[in-house]
């Protein structure tokens, strides 16, 4: 059954975990969606993890709808939710319709999600009154790293906090359907979670929001070096992935591969005739 805002919701209101995952091609979206993951977020963390950017901020629209149709295409039940990359939807209004629309109309996503609170409500209007589902994003969002000088926890002091809060309910109230809460103390996502009717999904925000999304490269244990201490790896497919990898570089100069078993075989008639041929 495909996952929808109805969906989320449900588990909202019925207390059943919300799971999401990154994904950005069509193997893997697949894989998930037979796995049953309730929603697939096309992030715009493609940037760092398929694009070897140093952050999200060169991430383009065209980028986005290339990697939202593959993972569409792979998805048949989970909700699928692109993001909206820097500088889509922060010049305006009607850019903001215009592109969360090619993400929707040629990337086939069910949703789009966009960073920002009481600063991005009237772009979370417009685009839900052209009948597209919006899922907010608040807390470490990460296209303001040079505002917060680094990737930082955020919602730490009283004020910030406040902030926070209040733009969640500003953002639900402008008709977001979901909301990220990324990089927050946890007991500050509880008070946000129990505040909204909508679903709340963190990363980095504790166990008491509605649902938990990753990025499938750190929790499969894909990535090298730092590890945030929100991330956990549920896999080392990174050591199976360098062993097979290193496997078939010493069976192919070993002449050890391909075997009998990988070879097409042709009648020795026909080799005959090809060589009298030839002689
Ligand atoms: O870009 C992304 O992958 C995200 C998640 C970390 C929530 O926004």
């Amino acid at each position: 059954m495909k996952n929808t805002v109805s969906t989320l919701m449900k588990q909202k209101q019925s207390g059943e975990k919300i799971t999401m995952l990154t994904a950005y091609d069509y193997t893997t979206a697949k894989i998930m969606d037979e796995c049953g993951v309730n929603s697939i977020l096309i992030g715009d963390s493609l940037g760092m993890v398929m694009l070897g950017y140093e952050n999200t901020l060169p991430v383009t629209m065209d980028d986005m709808v290339h990697h939202t149709a593959a993972v569409s295409r792979g998805a048949v039940n989970a909700f699928v939710v692109a993001d909206m990359p820097f500088l889509s939807y922060q010049t305006g209004v009607q850019d903001a319709v215009r592109n969360a629309g090619r993400l929707v109309k040629e990337g086939g996503a069910n949703a789009v999600k966009l960073e920002g609170g009481a600063e991005v409500c009237e772009q979370i209007r417009a685009i839900v009154s052209a009948s597209m589902p919006v899922v907010a994003h608040l807390g470490l969002t990460p296209q303001s790293v040079n505002v917060f000088g680094g990737f930082k926890v955020q919602g730490k002091s009283c004020e910030n906090a406040r902030r926070l809060i209040d733009d969640a309910l500003r953002i639900q109230e402008a008709g977001a359907c979901a909301v990220v809460l990324e990089g927050i103390p946890a007991r500050l996502a509880e008070i946000i979670t129990s505040k909204l009717t909508i679903p709340t999904i963190g990363i980095g925000a504790g166990n008491g929001c509605d649902g938990q999304v990753l990025v499938y490269q750190d929790m499969l244990g894909l990535t090298t070096g730092h590890t945030p201490k929100f991330v956990k790896r549920f896999a080392e497919a990174g050591e199976l992935m360098r062993k097979g990898i290193t496997d078939y570089i010493n069976e192919v100069q070993s002449g050890e591969f391909p075997a009998q078993e990988h070879t097409y075989s042709i009648d020795d008639e026909v080799i005959e005739q090809l060589m009298k041929e030839e002689a």
